[in-house]
């Protein structure tokens, strides 16, 4: 089999620690749209996702939910996967790292490392970022993730190594010679200088928590989760299993064709995946694509942020190719993106209703109409002008162009092609007047009717079939109303002008693209909002404490449970309170030490360089404390100036970016959203009250 038979792409697993948002599926639908692509060309492909469930912010969003891991885990990969049912998505795989074969998958490539030479066991001290799972090596306790800037947690523990620093050399050799592996050519450049920077070993065990995968030979021992995790590519097409079976599977699809990521993970796998493959013996993926990030509002939608949106709002308004369309076309792959609802409504007006859809209803509708329904001869030579052989012409740049970008992974721009296609043929079929060729009613007008509505029904076969990958649903639609058949399996990179059989009985014509209504964008913020006020009345209900008095603190553990951004002054990096009761109960007393009072905001501006971060001067009726809050996405500085706030008044100082905090500003956190809602009064307080 050479290689070219195949084709194995993978989206990253997605951690389970929230439900997922259109981040997700932004990639999870790039994946469909090219897997789909290949299929159309006649290659066996194979394509992967699933989710990432071990580890310790699964395990804690776990408790934070009040479920066991499992439970959890279960829950909400199964909402992962109704979402790509939903959306149409044709994977061949999906896997879950908790599945069976997978653990037993990971376990052996473990077991290959160690037997190699590459694993030795040692103490870690330092720092970890447990919203990334990343083990931080710059910077001392508290110190920022270098992904998301939340502050780092502290791990003392005597883990198992892997010796990442042995494979330096081997790693920008691999860069220099197999230079496609790491695409677009700015994230190549960047690995490539991370490594020459120096790697150093690295932790691949855990043993303060329990949700993993044990080590081989050492239950005491969890496996780290992004080796886990990144074991899913082989696991998921046989690897590690006994049966031959799986192992044809293994031997025919890895190494896998296309890992497609975002690009924060690029780190783990553009340098630990291979090191860990070289470590083990096993062949290195052939390329590894980093996308952009959708951003919103200004910055990345994230679960974690808790400022995202939901694939299913705009499915259920404006339908999956909306979506679909909107993602593809209005972002250039490779960069960060905006995602609004102004312009999603846009696009789906322009592009889809006027542009594509009023294509085919208007070609469609005539054909019907003056061909009783069958795509009409064009003349051969009479009625024949410069303007079909020009839309002849362009159909075939717009092919060739199309086939070559999507290729290379440039979807906006192949759709910007064919929708070139689309918007001249538009303009023609006006140009042309068909409608008033019709009415003449002779013998030279008629054949210069059916020259104009074969042009228009085969541009549109063309484009239809062109971008089928990125907009199914709908192409399969205007396919069967051409009276075509098997779309999926016309090979779009065969796709020639005159292909369109003379004769073909269209099928039944219905509306593609209905005109967005008036009130679409409302009707979608609302659902959003309506979506945020639902979970954060479940998560108050969740956190309700048990004590009379907790309510102000209650947010907190749940929120550093989930991985949110603390809208906090200064998050300790302890996660749990020593001497809690395992029922996250505590005593009156444990209460009583904390300090809480009212204060007074008398300035507040922005951290240089932190856009989460605020820095408060806060009158506490004794003294003005100076607090670095992360509440900047949430509040503008000046509106704050004035406020009483809630403060934690007897915190031990910390610094964050620099400037020290004394205390720590208390605000509601809407569960999964994580945004900050400060607490606050009805009635008027003084200065420095107490709050118990
Ligand atoms: O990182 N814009 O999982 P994850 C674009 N479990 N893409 C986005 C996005 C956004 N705003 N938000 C998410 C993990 N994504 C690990 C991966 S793989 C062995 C383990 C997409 O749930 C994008 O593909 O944080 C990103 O890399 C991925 O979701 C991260 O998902
Ligand atoms: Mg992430």
């Amino acid at each position: 089999m050479t290689p070219s038979d195949k084709f194995y792409i993978t989206t990253p697993i997605y951690y389970v620690n929230a439900r997922p948002h259109i981040g997700h599926a932004y990639t999870t639908l790039a994946c469909d749209a090219i897997a789909r692509q290949k299929r159309m060309t006649g290659v066996d492909t194979y394509f992967l996702t699933g989710t990432d469930e071990h580890g310790q912010k699964i395990e804690r969003s776990a408790v934070a939910a009040g479920k066991t891991p499992q439970q959890f885990t279960d829950e909400v990969s199964a909402e992962f996967r109704a979402l790509w049912d939903k959306m149409g998505i044709k994977y061949d795989g999906f896997i879950r790292t908790t599945d069976e074969h997978h653990k037993r998958g990971v376990q052996q490539i473990f077991r290959k490392i160690r037997d190699n030479g590459f694993i030795y066991k040692a103490k870690y001290t330092g720092q970890y970022c447990v919203s990334d799972e990343l083990y931080v090596t710059e910077g001392g306790p508290g110190a920022p993730c270098p992904i998301c800037g939340n502050p780092t947690e502290t791990v003392s523990e005597e883990n198992y190594f892997f010796k990442l620093s042995a494979f330096q050399d081997q790693l920008l050799k691999l860069y220099e010679e197999q230079p496609d592996i790491i695409r677009p050519e700015t994230r190549r450049n960047e690995v490539i200088s991370f490594v020459k920077s120096g790697l150093r070993d690295l932790s691949i065990s855990r043993s303060s928590f329990k949700w993993g995968i044990p080590v081989p030979d050492d239950p005491s021992q969890v496996i780290y989760v992004w080796m886990d995790a990144l074991s899913n590519y082989c696991t998921a097409v046989g690897y590690g299993s006994p049966e031959k079976r799986d192992q044809q599977m293994f031997e025919k699809y890895w190494p896998a064709d296309v890992h497609m990521i975002g690009k924060e993970i690029v780190r783990f796998h553009c340098v630990y995946w291979p090191a860990f493959l070289l470590a083990a013996g096993l062949p290195l993926p052939k390329s590894i694509v980093a996308h952009g990030w959708l951003l919103f509002e200004e910055s990345k939608m994230s679960k974690t942020r808790g400022n995202i949106v939901r694939a299913e709002t705009i499915i259920d308004v404006l339908g999956n190719d909306a979506l679909r369309y909107f993602l593809m076309r209005e972002i250039v792959f490779g960069q960060d993106g905006s995602f609004s609802f102004d312009s999603l409504v846009q696009r789906y007006d322009s592009d889809l209703a006027n542009g594509l859809g009023n294509l085919t209803s208007r070609t469609l509708t005539m054909i019907q109409r003056y061909f009783n329904g069958t795509v009409p001869y064009p003349s051969p030579t009479a009625a024949r002008t410069a303007a079909e052989d020009g839309i002849a012409q362009l159909a075939a740049v717009v092919i060739r162009n199309y086939n070559q970008l999507f290729s290379e992974y440039q979807f906006s721009r192949a759709l910007e092609a064919a929708w070139s296609l689309v918007a001249a043929v538009n303009k023609y079929i006006v140009e042309q007047e068909p409608w008033a060729v019709a009415e003449k009613g002779d013998e030279g007008s008629l054949s210069r009717l059916a020259t104009i509505l074969y042009t228009s029904a085969e541009a549109l076969r063309i484009v239809t079939a062109l971008v089928h990958p990125v907009i199914p649903e709908s192409t399969q639609k205007i396919w069967a109303q051409l009276g075509l058949k098997k779309l999926e399996q016309v090979n779009p990179q065969k796709l020639k002008w005159g292909g369109l059989a003379l004769g073909t009985k269209l099928g039944k014509i219905e509306a593609v693209f209905p005109r967005a209504e008036k009130n679409f964008v409302e009707r979608m913020q609302q659902m959003e909002q309506d979506r945020i006020n639902q979970s954060a009345a479940a998560t108050a209900s969740a956190v309700t404490p048990e004590p009379a008095g907790t309510g102000a603190v209650a947010g907190q553990p749940a929120t550093q449970a989930a991985g949110a951004t603390p809208a906090i002054a200064a998050p300790t990096a302890t996660p749990a309170t020593p001497g809690a009761a395992s029922n996250g109960i505590i005593s009156i007393d444990d209460f009583a030490k904390v300090e809480l009072r009212v204060g007074l905001v008398k300035t507040a501006e922005k951290v240089k360089g932190a856009d989460k971060l605020l820095r408060l001067e806060v009158d506490i009726g004794t003294e003005v404390r100076q607090i670095v809050a992360g509440i900047a996405l949430a509040y503008a500085p000046e509106t704050l100036v004035g406020r009483k706030v809630v403060i934690v008044a007897n915190l031990a100082p910390r610094k964050l970016r620099g400037i020290e905090s004394n205390g720590m500003i208390v605000a509601a956190s809407f569960g999964e959203q994580g945004t900050p809602v400060l607490a606050g009064f009805l009635e008027d307080v003084p200065i420095g009250a107490r709050l118990k």
